[in-house]
């Protein structure tokens, strides 16, 4: 990984500074995507620490909205015109239906959306690397993971997690459909699922019991933010992944995803409304 660059979104805290610091020790030089300035200066603090290097950086972006995620990558290909590997990971869960800025309810804006836009904004970056892997954190709840596309912008029977299961799965079908446009290409692009991981993700805007319920169910059965890194890590670095593409991992090993996820009409449908609500 030595002086590769790689781009995390959320790497500010939880799975992505994990991964951050662990890229980092490996030598690439690590830019996090954080929405908030003092956070990606302490974490690029402690990543360089930890690393024992000075080649940390950041970029600050509302991954939330259409708008944020195009300057962000302006100034992503105007400081790197070369990206080597792009590990899409900001995520969040929404106790109740929100809109972005941009008209889509929030879980599918912040958790898909961005993904998309962002990747897509990227690739002719990425394609100029010889190294260029993509890399999509979902979730294995994308297996209860339904798409109603009236839900990307309509409140009828909003339920966190089935906004959550949704955004995940549309991560699984997104990679899928974008791995097989990149078939003629050198560029890999893989989704995976991290683990239950110990981080602040249930606590974010949630309501203080499904706070406290998150809290103590991760106190009992979560794995550290380092174990939960480590299918990240592995895609983004390891020699064994150099070719594979439209994968789906869970602890570093392909699984078959949620046959829902290799519906190929589905995909198409997905991609083809993520373009349209992108404007790409
Ligand atoms: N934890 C688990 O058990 C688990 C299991 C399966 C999958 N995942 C997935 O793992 C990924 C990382 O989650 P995590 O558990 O590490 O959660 P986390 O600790 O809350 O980290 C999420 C990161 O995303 C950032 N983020 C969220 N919304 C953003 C926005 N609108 N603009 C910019 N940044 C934004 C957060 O920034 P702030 O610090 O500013 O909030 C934070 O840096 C997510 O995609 C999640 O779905 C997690």
């Amino acid at each position: 990984m030595k002086n590769r660059n790689v781009l995390i979104t959320g790497g500010n805290a939880g799975i992505g500074l994990a991964t951050a610091i662990a890229l980092a020790k490996k030598g690439a030089n690590v830019y996090i995507v954080s929405r908030n300035q003092e956070k990606a200066e302490a974490a690029v603090k402690q990543i360089n620490t930890e690393a024992g290097n000075n080649t940390a950086g950041y970029f600050i972006a509302n991954l939330s909205s259409q708008s944020s995620i195009r300057q962000l990558a302006e100034a992503v290909k105007a400081k790197l015109p070369v990206l080597d590997v792009l590990i899409n990971n900001a995520g969040g869960v929404f106790p109740t239906f929100m809109k972005s800025e941009d008209g889509l309810e929030m879980t599918i804006a912040t958790n898909h959306f961005a993904y998309f836009l962002l990747t897509n904004l990227l690739l002719d970056s990425i394609k100029k690397s010889d190294y260029a892997r993509i890399v999509n954190v979902s979730s294995n709840s994308h297996y209860k993971g339904k798409i109603d596309f009236d839900s990307f912008t309509a409140e009828k029977g909003y339920f966190i997690m089935k906004a959550y299961e949704q955004s995940k799965l549309a991560n699984v079908l997104f990679t899928q459909e974008l791995a097989e446009r990149l078939q003629d290409s050198h560029v890999t692009v893989n989704a995976l699922h991290p683990g239950f991981v110990k981080t602040d993700i249930g606590t974010k805007g949630t309501q203080w019991y499904a706070s406290w319920i998150w809290t103590m169910m991760a106190r009992i059965g979560a794995i550290s933010v380092e174990e939960g890194a480590k299918t990240s890590i592995y895609l983004a670095s390891s020699n064994e992944v150099k070719t594979v593409s439209g994968k789906y991992f869970d602890k570093c090993k392909t699984r078959e995803p949620n046959p829902l996820a290799t519906d190929k009409a589905l995909q198409k449908k997905l991609w083809a409304e993520s373009e349209r609500w992108c404007r790409i």
